[in-house]
């Protein structure tokens, strides 16, 4: 069972109020769960409890919104910004119902990113468990050798505990800089650049191009379109059930992984391992 999230969370989710607005609705004890008066931190199951905010019963909103955003860098990927930096959320025409973003881009990281109200859906998206599949294109300074790029794709060790296998595509590279695809299935914080970091190489432009099987396509940075009907379904099929034997598809990924570097190695002549 995956842990239920705090109310905050769910509230903010529901398109009551932010989560800080949320806490301190909390604080102020207007919010009951089951007729109870809910404490800061207090988890619920948004499906099954009742949850109401000043005595009016909150539930999820039956109209579902999925934007796709290209996100640009220098834009924060919040609801709102303590700092005042512009949000994911001012890229987008009012008119929605409150939206949130499904997980998380750097400030100075570009590229897809999903809005939604759907928080069940958002919450399955963005929990480990369910290991959706994320690619990103990374710009890295200087030029990893196919060792150092088959160790990462096995996985490496930071700080909060050993990276799953990836799989890793080099691109291109100049005299100076290295340009390769990156899938994970995971979403840790800044888990691509520690990832590089750890293998001593510091990443210049990080793009998500790719998430749960959907593609960015032509959507220039700063622009944002509805998902299709079919692709929201492509999303729930994805989450739907529990994932099945990770170490079973970590292998796949591993045997995906190295398969695909022997036939771009062997493709890309200018790509070679250090002596
Ligand atoms: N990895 C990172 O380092 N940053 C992101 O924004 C996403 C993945």
């Amino acid at each position: 069972m995956s842990p239920l999230p705090r109310l905050q969370k769910i509230l903010s989710e529901m398109g009551v109020a932010s989560r800080r607005q949320a806490e301190e609705m909390i604080r102020e004890g207007r919010v009951t769960v089951n007729g109870r008066v809910a404490q800061i931190g207090e988890k619920a199951d948004p499906s099954r409890d009742h949850i109401k905010v000043d005595d009016r019963r909150v539930r999820l909103s039956t109209s579902r919104v999925y934007l796709l955003v290209n996100k640009p860098k220098n834009v924060v990927t919040t609801v709102d910004d303590p700092e005042g930096r512009p949000t994911v959320m001012d890229l987008v025409k009012s008119g929605y119902p409150r939206l949130f973003p499904v997980g998380r881009l750097d400030y100075d990281a570009e590229g897809f990113l999903l809005l939604t109200n759907d928080g069940g859906l958002a919450y399955r998206l963005s929990h480990p468990s369910f290991q959706v599949p994320r690619t990103y294109r990374v710009k890295v300074k200087g030029k990893p050798t196919l060792e150092e790029i088959q160790k990462l794709s096995r996985g490496v060790s930071l700080t909060d505990g050993p990276t799953a296998p990836c799989r890793i595509v080099p691109l291109r590279e100049t005299d100076e800089n290295s340009w390769l695809e990156m899938t994970l299935h995971e979403g840790r914080n800044h888990q691509v650049k520690r990832m590089w970091e750890k293998m001593g190489y510091s990443v210049l432009k990080l793009a998500r191009v790719r998430f749960g099987g959907l593609s960015l396509g032509k959507l220039k940075p700063g622009e944002y379109r509805p998902l299709r009907p079919a692709e929201v379904e492509k999303l729930e099929n994805l989450v739907q059930e529990r994932p099945g034997n990770l170490e079973e598809r970590q292998t796949r990924y591993l045997e995906d992984q190295l398969s695909d570097l022997r036939v771009r190695k062997r493709r890309i002549p200018r790509i070679r391992p250090r002596a």
